[in-house]
Protein backbone atom coordinates (compact mmCIF):
# COMPACT_ATOMS: atom_id res chain seq x y z
CA UNK A 1 0.00 0.00 0.00
CA UNK A 2 1.43 3.50 -0.58
CA UNK A 3 1.60 6.38 1.67
CA UNK A 4 1.83 9.77 1.24
CA UNK A 5 3.49 12.08 3.75
CA UNK A 6 5.54 15.24 4.49
CA UNK A 7 9.02 14.42 3.20
CA UNK A 8 11.87 14.66 6.34
CA UNK A 9 15.64 15.16 6.01
CA UNK A 10 16.33 11.76 6.19
CA UNK A 11 13.68 11.12 3.04
CA UNK A 12 16.75 13.51 0.63
CA UNK A 13 18.96 10.67 -0.31
CA UNK A 14 15.65 9.38 -1.88
CA UNK A 15 14.17 12.09 -3.32
CA UNK A 16 18.19 12.64 -4.59
CA UNK A 17 17.96 9.08 -6.75
CA UNK A 18 14.56 9.27 -7.88
CA UNK A 19 15.20 12.71 -9.09
CA UNK A 20 18.70 11.92 -10.70
CA UNK A 21 17.22 9.16 -12.43
CA UNK A 22 14.70 11.69 -13.64
CA UNK A 23 17.90 13.49 -15.17
CA UNK A 24 19.51 10.46 -16.73
CA UNK A 25 16.04 9.50 -18.65
CA UNK A 26 15.83 13.11 -20.18
CA UNK A 27 12.39 13.10 -20.07
CA UNK A 28 11.51 15.21 -16.87
CA UNK A 29 13.91 18.30 -17.09
CA UNK A 30 15.93 20.21 -18.74
CA UNK A 31 18.48 19.44 -16.10
CA UNK A 32 21.29 17.13 -17.65
CA UNK A 33 23.75 16.72 -14.98
CA UNK A 34 23.45 14.41 -12.10
CA UNK A 35 22.87 16.46 -8.58
CA UNK A 36 24.69 15.60 -5.07
CA UNK A 37 23.18 15.70 -1.56
CA UNK A 38 24.79 19.63 -0.60
CA UNK A 39 22.18 20.83 -3.66
CA UNK A 40 19.32 18.63 -2.72
CA UNK A 41 19.57 19.58 1.31
CA UNK A 42 19.68 23.63 0.13
CA UNK A 43 16.46 22.87 -2.16
CA UNK A 44 14.43 21.04 0.49
CA UNK A 45 15.58 23.45 3.56
CA UNK A 46 15.87 26.76 1.73
CA UNK A 47 12.23 26.53 0.31
CA UNK A 48 9.47 28.39 2.20
CA UNK A 49 7.09 26.80 4.30
CA UNK A 50 3.86 27.04 2.10
CA UNK A 51 6.26 25.21 -0.59
CA UNK A 52 5.43 21.11 0.84
CA UNK A 53 7.67 18.32 -0.30
CA UNK A 54 5.19 15.08 -0.33
CA UNK A 55 6.94 11.63 -0.30
CA UNK A 56 4.94 8.23 -1.41
CA UNK A 57 6.43 5.60 0.72
CA UNK A 58 5.79 1.22 -0.30
CA UNK A 59 6.67 -0.52 2.70
CA UNK A 60 9.06 2.22 4.09
CA UNK A 61 10.94 2.69 0.80
CA UNK A 62 9.95 5.77 -0.91
CA UNK A 63 9.17 5.39 -4.35
CA UNK A 64 8.14 8.47 -5.54
CA UNK A 65 8.03 12.71 -4.37
CA UNK A 66 6.03 15.99 -5.25
CA UNK A 67 6.96 19.14 -4.12
CA UNK A 68 5.24 23.03 -4.63
CA UNK A 69 7.74 25.26 -5.76
CA UNK A 70 8.38 28.69 -6.01
CA UNK A 71 6.91 30.09 -9.35
CA UNK A 72 7.51 33.74 -8.99
CA UNK A 73 9.26 35.82 -6.42
CA UNK A 74 6.18 38.48 -7.81
CA UNK A 75 3.20 39.29 -4.48
CA UNK A 76 1.05 39.37 -7.82
CA UNK A 77 1.83 35.84 -8.18
CA UNK A 78 1.98 34.57 -4.89
CA UNK A 79 -0.80 32.02 -5.10
CA UNK A 80 0.80 30.01 -7.76
CA UNK A 81 2.77 27.24 -6.84
CA UNK A 82 5.18 25.17 -9.53
CA UNK A 83 4.90 21.39 -9.78
CA UNK A 84 7.54 18.91 -9.41
CA UNK A 85 6.81 15.04 -9.56
CA UNK A 86 9.40 11.96 -9.98
CA UNK A 87 8.26 8.76 -9.17
CA UNK A 88 11.18 5.69 -8.68
CA UNK A 89 12.07 3.77 -12.33
CA UNK A 90 9.87 0.77 -12.01
CA UNK A 91 7.50 1.92 -9.92
CA UNK A 92 6.03 4.19 -12.69
CA UNK A 93 2.77 3.05 -14.13
CA UNK A 94 1.74 2.16 -10.73
CA UNK A 95 -0.69 4.66 -9.77
CA UNK A 96 1.83 6.24 -7.29
CA UNK A 97 2.07 10.08 -9.64
CA UNK A 98 -1.69 10.43 -9.66
CA UNK A 99 -1.84 9.66 -5.69
CA UNK A 100 1.03 12.09 -4.80
CA UNK A 101 -0.53 14.82 -6.97
CA UNK A 102 -3.98 14.49 -5.16
CA UNK A 103 -1.93 14.81 -1.81
CA UNK A 104 -0.06 17.78 -3.39
CA UNK A 105 -3.01 19.56 -4.64
CA UNK A 106 -4.50 19.11 -1.08
CA UNK A 107 -1.54 20.36 0.21
CA UNK A 108 -2.00 23.26 -2.13
CA UNK A 109 -5.30 23.94 -0.77
CA UNK A 110 -3.77 24.26 2.66
CA UNK A 111 -1.85 26.78 1.63
CA UNK A 112 -4.00 28.89 0.60
CA UNK A 113 -2.85 28.41 -3.37
CA UNK A 114 -5.36 29.26 -5.85
CA UNK A 115 -3.44 27.72 -8.89
CA UNK A 116 -0.50 25.09 -9.72
CA UNK A 117 1.42 25.26 -13.14
CA UNK A 118 3.67 23.06 -14.49
CA UNK A 119 6.54 22.86 -17.34
CA UNK A 120 6.79 19.81 -18.99
CA UNK A 121 8.05 17.83 -22.69
CA UNK A 122 5.70 17.42 -25.45
CA UNK A 123 7.05 14.59 -25.62
CA UNK A 124 7.03 13.10 -21.65
CA UNK A 125 3.55 11.27 -22.73
CA UNK A 126 3.27 9.40 -19.29
CA UNK A 127 3.41 12.82 -17.64
CA UNK A 128 0.96 14.07 -19.89
CA UNK A 129 -1.44 11.41 -19.53
CA UNK A 130 -1.21 11.78 -15.84
CA UNK A 131 -1.63 15.76 -15.52
CA UNK A 132 -5.01 15.41 -18.13
CA UNK A 133 -6.39 12.41 -15.70
CA UNK A 134 -5.86 15.17 -12.99
CA UNK A 135 -7.39 17.70 -14.39
CA UNK A 136 -4.75 20.25 -15.82
CA UNK A 137 -5.13 21.94 -18.92
CA UNK A 138 -2.73 22.42 -21.80
CA UNK A 139 -1.83 26.05 -22.03
CA UNK A 140 0.06 25.92 -24.59
CA UNK A 141 3.94 25.15 -26.32
CA UNK A 142 6.85 27.19 -26.38
CA UNK A 143 8.81 26.44 -28.96
CA UNK A 144 12.55 25.92 -28.89
CA UNK A 145 12.31 27.64 -25.25
CA UNK A 146 15.02 25.31 -23.61
CA UNK A 147 18.74 23.57 -24.22
CA UNK A 148 19.12 20.09 -23.65
CA UNK A 149 22.25 18.19 -24.61
CA UNK A 150 23.07 21.24 -27.08
CA UNK A 151 19.48 20.76 -28.97
CA UNK A 152 16.39 23.19 -28.49
CA UNK A 153 13.61 21.76 -26.80
CA UNK A 154 9.64 22.43 -26.85
CA UNK A 155 8.11 23.18 -23.50
CA UNK A 156 4.49 23.13 -22.74
CA UNK A 157 2.84 24.42 -19.91
CA UNK A 158 -0.22 22.97 -18.11
CA UNK A 159 -2.22 24.77 -15.21
CA UNK A 160 -4.85 23.65 -12.75
CA UNK A 161 -7.07 25.93 -11.23
CA UNK A 162 -7.84 24.90 -7.11
CA UNK A 163 -11.30 25.29 -5.56
CA UNK A 164 -9.79 26.72 -2.34
C1 LIG B 1 5.43 11.07 -15.29
C2 LIG B 1 5.26 10.29 -13.99
C3 LIG B 1 5.39 11.26 -12.81
C4 LIG B 1 3.87 9.66 -13.97
O1 LIG B 1 3.68 9.03 -12.72
P1 LIG B 1 3.22 7.49 -12.68
O2 LIG B 1 3.13 7.05 -11.28
O3 LIG B 1 4.13 6.73 -13.55
O4 LIG B 1 1.77 7.63 -13.34
P2 LIG B 1 0.46 6.83 -12.90
O5 LIG B 1 0.80 5.38 -12.77
O6 LIG B 1 -0.16 7.50 -11.72
O7 LIG B 1 -0.41 7.00 -14.21
C5 LIG B 1 -1.21 8.13 -14.47
C6 LIG B 1 -1.86 7.94 -15.83
O8 LIG B 1 -0.84 8.02 -16.82
C7 LIG B 1 -0.80 6.80 -17.58
N1 LIG B 1 0.59 6.44 -17.83
C8 LIG B 1 1.53 6.18 -16.90
N2 LIG B 1 2.69 5.85 -17.51
C9 LIG B 1 2.44 5.91 -18.84
C10 LIG B 1 3.23 5.68 -20.01
N3 LIG B 1 4.53 5.31 -19.90
N4 LIG B 1 2.67 5.86 -21.21
C11 LIG B 1 1.37 6.24 -21.33
N5 LIG B 1 0.57 6.46 -20.26
C12 LIG B 1 1.10 6.30 -19.04
C13 LIG B 1 -1.44 5.77 -16.73
O9 LIG B 1 -1.95 4.73 -17.52
C14 LIG B 1 -2.48 6.55 -15.98
O10 LIG B 1 -3.66 6.70 -16.75
P3 LIG B 1 -4.87 5.69 -16.47
O11 LIG B 1 -5.42 6.06 -15.12
O12 LIG B 1 -5.77 5.99 -17.60
O13 LIG B 1 -4.31 4.33 -16.50
C15 LIG B 1 6.32 9.16 -13.85
O14 LIG B 1 6.22 8.31 -14.95
C16 LIG B 1 7.75 9.68 -13.72
O15 LIG B 1 8.22 9.93 -12.62
N6 LIG B 1 8.45 9.83 -14.85
C17 LIG B 1 9.82 10.35 -14.82
C18 LIG B 1 9.88 11.75 -14.25
C19 LIG B 1 8.90 12.68 -14.95
O16 LIG B 1 8.71 12.62 -16.14
N7 LIG B 1 8.33 13.60 -14.16
C20 LIG B 1 7.42 14.61 -14.67
C21 LIG B 1 8.18 15.80 -15.13
S1 LIG B 1 7.15 16.99 -15.99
Amino acid sequence: MIKIENAQYDHLEAILSIYNQGIQDRIATLETDEKDFDYIKGWFLGRGERYSVLVAKEENEVVGWASLNLYSHRCAYSSVADLSVYIKRGDRGKGIGKILLKGIEQAAKEQSFHKIILFTFPFNLAGQKLYHKMGYREVGVFQEQGEMDGKRVDVMAMEKLLEV
